[in-house]
């Protein structure tokens, strides 16, 4: 992220709120001040929402249209400047979350802020937009559900829609209207540090699961209580950089770009979907952010979106290569067809100098129009005004036990079975041992975008590790099996209790990481200690099923040769006994591949159809009934 100095924020700030006050408009802070609210038509719930929109429209001035295209975060920004500069969204970022973190806070907060936003002149309510990318994941007990790719997996886009449904009822359980979701990028090189944030390599398998758009929305926007707003991202072709570089170029044709990268957002715009999120990366050279070729004659003219495009965070800054943004860039991006702009904490100067630039000359009207006609519709249709504070019977939805079982299904499907000699399913009468980095860590398990934006190991969440799970599975059928945990195993350890166990369930894998963070460009490989895990199991002759915790393939350092059994597990989230119902034959495998696993990283990128020979194909998988 990079801030403006607060020298030019402050100015702009007092700029700002001069300019306010002169225009007339300051409001006054004590009660809602909504001009002509009362029986103006844009107040009229009968009335469709086209003919509110102009209404409204036709009463805003300029820095009305503009508040409205300004998205600050919440940590960043106070209930009096949400009045005073009338912006039209806040946001958390990853991991930002109110102290403590339970759904009474959440409400309490996104209730302030849109008490704050009624105190406007004109009083619209914000959009109030969330990273709910596996679940309502910044939230203290919300389902974790599993991450996109292991939900490529189960190829299953009613599944994928009822997770959507779910995840939206405990994201509107705390207020909160629009969730950054679904990633609809194709990843196309395991090395990018956002593999797990997408569905798969294919375009059509990608396409298929924006199912989850529905889930999320409802058929109609606004119409249920849990109905939020979803958002297709990141436009475009962010999974397609050289190298897999995180906000990297990707060098494509046109033919190449329709056919691998657009599919999913033609999906994504016939579902109904409400909003885009443009991507860091470039095309050819060519930031995304500043380019009105791909945002506005191909998404919103040729797809015929009509819904919010909103910029990435601090996305803005990126256009002309230097840190931080201008008046020229501002223009810009806002030209190329940015209708809401993430300025998490520069956002006073972004008002000044839109302001600025419209008053210059550089932004016509008709642009900040057709954006503010963006975002007000999708108010309208959202039910914003007749509703804007948090319905607080929805707590009862946070990580209630049918989304947990909603998730142990998911995780279960998701399962991809990539070997089986003999070591599947395991007996409840056997001698287990469980071990490895991703045995018992429910951090591990969740990945990133869990309770803090990069997650973290250890004790994150609620939930059930596959440890806990297996404990669970044998005692519960009480057949005389026994359960041992180590965390990790060397030469030594196993062959002290190599004689007590009859299998071992080695879980290893990734630890959590997001975004640019997770970027691997020499290979995605296991770490040290799994790798002692697995060699000393080995040596020793020990039975072993290797699970894998990933968020994409990984170097299996040739287990995949001597193991007993190999699983992808990818991010399963919370509820790790959906892995163990696989492990033990209480369900089925029926996972299938979303990515090419490549057999050495230097084939990367690989993909279905390039030629290459992958050491476990797109779609492969073990299914049906196991031994
Ligand atoms: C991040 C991500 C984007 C996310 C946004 C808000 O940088 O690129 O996926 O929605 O910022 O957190």
């Amino acid at each position: 992220m990079d801030a403006l100095p607060l020298s030019r924020q402050a100015a702009t700030l007092a700029l700002v709120l001069a300019f306010s006050a002169l225009s007339g408009c300051a409001p006054e802070a004590s009660t809602p001040t909504t001009a002509a609210s009362s029986d103006a038509p844009y107040r009229d719930v009968s009335l469709p929402a086209g003919e509110r929109v102009e209404d409204l429209l036709s009463r805003m001035d300029l820095a009305d249209k503009i508040g409205q295209m300004t998205q600050a975060e919440r940590a960043d920004v106070t209930n009096e400047t949400v009045t005073t500069l009338r912006l039209g969204s806040v946001l958390s970022g990853g991991g930002s979350s109110p102290v403590p973190n339970t759904p009474q806070a959440w409400a309490d907060m996104y209730d302030a802020f849109q008490t704050a936003a009624a105190h406007t002149p004109l009083g619209i309510p914000i959009l109030y937009g969330i990273d709910a990318v596996h679940g309502n994941n910044a939230l203290d007990g919300a389902t974790v559900f599993p991450h996109n790719i292991g939900l490529g997996a189960t190829r299953d886009p009613e599944l994928v829609r009822k997770i959507g449904q779910a995840t939206a009822e405990e994201v509107a359980a705390i207020g909160i209207d629009w969730t950054f979701s679904p990633c609809l990028c194709v990843v196309r090189d395991d090395r990018w540090g956002r593999s797990y944030e997408s569905f798969g390599e294919d375009p059509a398998l990608v396409a298929s699961m924006a199912t989850i758009i529905t889930g999320y929305q409802g058929d109609t926007l606004g119409g249920s209580p849990t109905s939020i707003l979803a958002t297709a991202k990141h436009f475009i072709a962010d999974g397609g950089t050289s190298g897999g570089t995180d906000q990297g170029d990707a060098v494509l044709s046109d033919a190449e770009l329709r056919a691998t990268y657009l599919p999913p957002y033609r999906a994504a715009v016939e579902a109904g979907v409400a909003s885009v999120m443009v991507s860091f990366s470039s095309v050819n050279g060519e930031k995304v952010h500043g380019s009105p070729a791909l945002l506005t004659d191909l998404l919103k003219g040729e797809l015929g979106f009509d819904g919010i495009v909103v910029s990435d965070w601090n996305g803005i800054d990126q256009i002309d290569g230097v840190a931080g943004f201008d008046q020229a860039e501002v223009a810009r991006a806002v030209n190329a067809g940015i209708d809401m702009v993430m300025v998490p904490t520069a956002y006073a100067t972004f008002i000044a100098d839109l302001t600025a630039a419209v008053e210059a000359g550089d932004v016509p009207m008709d642009r900040i129009d057709d954006a503010v006609r963006r975002i007000l519709t999708k108010k309208f249709e959202l039910g914003l005004f007749e509703s804007p504070l948090t319905d607080r019977s929805l707590f009862a939805t946070v990580g209630s036990d049918e989304h947990r079982a909603l998730a142990r299904e998911a995780v279960a499907k998701s399962q991809v079975m990539l070997t089986n000699n003999g070591g599947l399913p395991i007996a409840a009468s056997s001698r287990v041992l469980v071990t490895g980095s991703g045995s018992d860590d429910l951090g591990n398990q969740a990945g990133g975008w869990t309770i803090t934006w990069q997650g973290s190991s250890g004790d994150t969440i609620e939930g059930t590790t596959i440890l806990e799970a297996t404990e669970d599975a044998f005692a519960a059928a009480d057949a005389g099996g026994t359960v041992t945990a180590r965390p990790q195993m060397t030469a030594d350890s196993v062959a002290e209790i190599a004689g007590e166990i009859d299998v071992a369930i080695a879980v290893v894998g990734e630890r959590p990481y997001a975004e640019f963070k997770g970027d691997r460009p020499d290979g995605v490989r296991l770490t040290g200690a799994d790798v002692t895990t697995l060699e000393a199991l080995r040596d020793a002759g020990v039975p072993t099923v290797v699970v894998v915790i990933s968020g994409r393939p990984i170097d299996l350092g040739g287990a995949e040769r001597w193991a007993s059994a190999v699983v992808a597990a990818w991010l399963p989230g919370s509820e790790g006994a959906g892995v163990t119902d696989v492990l033990l034959g209480t369900v089925d495998p029926t996972g299938t591949l979303p990515v090419s696993w490549p057999a050495t990283a230097d084939q990367e990128p690989i993909n279905v159809g390039d030629g290459q020979v992958p050491l476990f194909a797109f779609g492969a998988g073990l299914v049906g009934p196991l031994g």
